[in-house]
C-alpha cells in the first residue's frame, strides 16, 4: 500500500527568487499538509550525502555544488498516496518536459535549477525526512 508521507525540498533557485510562498501555497492547495518545515543550507559534503544514490552519475559534482550554493527549504508532507501525487504536482525533472501547471513548469529555470525535489519512493521519503528532521520537529 502506498504511504501517506513524502519529503520535499525547495532548491536554491526557488528560495533566491522569492518563491517560497508561491510554491508552498500550491503544495497546500493540492491537499498536502506540512508536517515539518525549515529554512537551512547544506554544505557540499552534506549535499553529497543526501544525493549519494547519484554518486556515479555524470552530473553528481554539479548537483552537489548547486545544492549547497544557497538556502533550501526542506519539508515533510502528508497526503494519501503522497509520493506519487507529489511527483505529479512537481512535474518532470527537466522543466522543458514538465507538464503545464506543474511546479517545475512554473518555477524551474533549468534541469539543475529545477526549483524543487520530491522523493521517488516511500523508503526514500523516510530516509530523506530523517536526514533533516528529528521526531520532535514533526507535527
Ligand atoms: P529530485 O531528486 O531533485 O526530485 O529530481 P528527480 O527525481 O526528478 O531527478 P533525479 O534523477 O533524482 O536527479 C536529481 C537531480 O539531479 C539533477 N539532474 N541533472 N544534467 C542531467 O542530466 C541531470 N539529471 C538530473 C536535477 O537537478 C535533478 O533534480
Ligand atoms: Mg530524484
Amino acid at each position: 500500500m502506498a504511504g501517506n508521507r513524502t519529503f520535499t525540498m525547495l532548491k536554491p533557485d526557488a528560495v533566491t527568487a522569492g518563491n517560497i510562498g508561491a510554491i508552498t501555497k500550491m503544495i497546500e492547495e493540492a491537499g498536502f499538509k506540512i508536517v515539518a518545515m525549515k529554512k537551512t543550507r547544506l554544505s557540499s559534503e552534506l549535499a553529497g550525502k543526501f544525493y549519494e544514490v547519484h554518486k556515479a552519475r555524470p552530473f553528481y559534482g554539479e548537483l552537489c555544488s548547486y545544492m549547497s550554493s544557497g538556502a533550501i527549504v526542506p519539508m515533510i508532507l502528508e497526503k494519501d498516496n503522497a509520493v506519487e501525487d507529489f511527483r505529479t504536482l512537481i512535474g518532470a525533472t527537466d522543466p522543458k518536459k514538465a507538464a503545464p501547471g506543474t511546479i517545475r513548469a512554473l518555477f524551474a529555470k533549468s534541469i539543475d535549477a529545477n526549483a524543487i525535489h520530491g522523493s521517488d519512493s516511500d523508503a526514500n521519503a523516510e530516509i530523506e525526512s530523517n536526514f533533516f528532521f528529528s521526531q520532535f520537529e514533526r507535527f
